[in-house]
């Protein structure tokens, strides 16, 4: 257990979350290295003996602690931006582990990809290909270039977070990949490499993945058949983490069912998880500024907002929230919503939790080390939240709190 209590108090690893706090402040991002080793080394004793890399999805969590610690794990990157490949880069990551990912890429963003050595460009549309071609050739070079595919399979998660559906943006028409390899392959300035999906985030089974992974792989054999011979498979991340009573299917099987899909062919297995392997590693620690029992809702009004974990609003995900220290106050329990600063009626972090706080309390809102402080925003005029990283008995500031003045900093008077 990274995140248990100890004498009472949580703690992450051995350090209790009450010193971090009397170190660091509230809000705060509190994440275990333990925890992100466990999620990257799941993966590993999955793919044991066979030819694999796993990328992790920097969008999940792109603190560059956690990305170095992840780096120097051995693991590879999937990016979508000019500034993650900047952070990787920064934190020891190596661009040639790197797949560039994403539906709008630009031209800068292809050109720094490529000067830096990327492993591959997951083309998302024909223009990109038209581009990523034009820019390479004017800079002399080849990119190497997979198609991402849309499998047109329903990942059964949230709406918002499901990408492998025909009217997603997300990749190329399954219908339409034949036609779109065989034209790259005529292109001077692409060399076709590989081929991906990502059918969408938090699947908690392996079915609707492996059935993505299986109309993958049967591509592979009609373009090999063509002549097109692919050095790679990215079959994606999304795999589900539990966040309040799910079970998920554990890491291994979804890793099972793509290698049993992939057989005995030789190309390189690929997988781009973010949330199962930093979203349990992680909390953010908040203090009770106020109580406010009202005749139809009870409100906790913490110090933390939607501006630092924007999750549930925009999903209506469930966080579990946890006391700090555990209940011995004596404070009466009551059903609560546990809501932030800000000036939105969507400014809650959970809604109808059976608590027993008082002003001054800290509470712990788990399971937050995934699209936690990556989704933070300034909205209010808010700093963001510090961010610690945690190894065993020792606690590391892996970013500072931000102050006011920063936000403001590139603001100018007119005149
Ligand atoms: N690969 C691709 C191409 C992706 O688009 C994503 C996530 C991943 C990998 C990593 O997915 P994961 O293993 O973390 O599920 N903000 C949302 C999740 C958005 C996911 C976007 N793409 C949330 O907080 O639930």
């Amino acid at each position: 257990m990274t995140f248990a209590y100890r004498n009472g108090v949580l703690c992450a690893e051995q350090v209790p979350l009450e010193d971090i706090v009397r170190r660091f402040g509230t809000p705060c991002y509190v994440y275990s290295s333990a925890a992100i080793e466990n999620g990257y080394r799941e993966f590993e004793r999955a793919l044991r003996g066979r030819e694999a890399l796993v990328c992790y999805s920097v969008k999940a969590n792109s603190n560059l602690a956690v990305l170095a610690l992840l780096a120097r794990l051995g693991a590879g990157f999937d990016i979508v931006s000019g500034g993650e490949l900047a952070r990787v880069l920064a934190a020891g990551g190596a661009a040639g582990k790197t797949l560039f990912s994403g539906v709008g890429k630009s031209e800068a963003e292809i050109e720094i990809a490529l000067s830096k050595g990327i492993a591959c460009i997951n083309l998302e549309s024909e223009a990109e290909l038209d581009r990523v071609d034009a820019i390479a050739r004017r800079g002399g070079r080849r990119a190497p270039v997979a198609f991402r595919v849309n499998p047109d399979i329903d990942a059964r998660t949230h709406p918002y977070i499901s990408t492998g559906l025909r009217e997603s943006k997300f990749g190329v028409a399954h219908d339409d990949a034949e036609r779109l390899y065989a034209r790259a392959a005529a292109l001077p300035g692409v060399e076709v490499i590989g081929i991906g999906c990502h059918i969408g985030s938090l699947l908690a089974e392996a079915a609707p993945f492996v059935a993505a992974a299986q109309r993958l792989i049967a591509l592979v054999d009609r373009l090999e058949a063509a002549g097109i011979v692919l050095k790679h498979v990215d079959f994606g991340g999304g795999i589900g983490i539990r966040y309040k009573d799910e079970a998920p299917q554990p890491i291994g099987t979804f890793v099972a069912g793509a290698l049993a899909a992939l057989g005995k062919r030789k190309q390189l297995a690929v997988f781009d998880p973010g949330r199962s392997v930093v979203g349990n590693a992680g909390v953010l620690v908040t203090r009770v500024e106020y109580l406010k029992p009202g005749a139809s809702r009870n409100f906790v009004v913490v110090d933390a907002a939607m501006n630092d974990l924007i999750r549930p609003p925009l999903y209506g995900a469930w966080h579990d929230v946890q006391p700090v220290r555990e209940a011995e106050s004596g404070a009466p329990q009551r059903v609560y919503d546990v809501v932030g600063p800000v000036c939105e009626s969507a400014d809650f972090l959970a809604k109808d939790r059976r608590l027993a706080v008082r002003a001054g309390d800290l509470l712990a809102i788990m399971s937050t080390g995934a699209y936690g402080m990556a989704m933070s925003s300034n909205y209010n005029s808010r700093p963001r939240a510090a961010e610690v990283l945690v190894r065993e008995d020792r606690a590391h500031l892996v970013r500072s709190r931000e102050t006011v003045e920063q936000l403001f900093a590139l603001e100018r008077l007119p005149g």
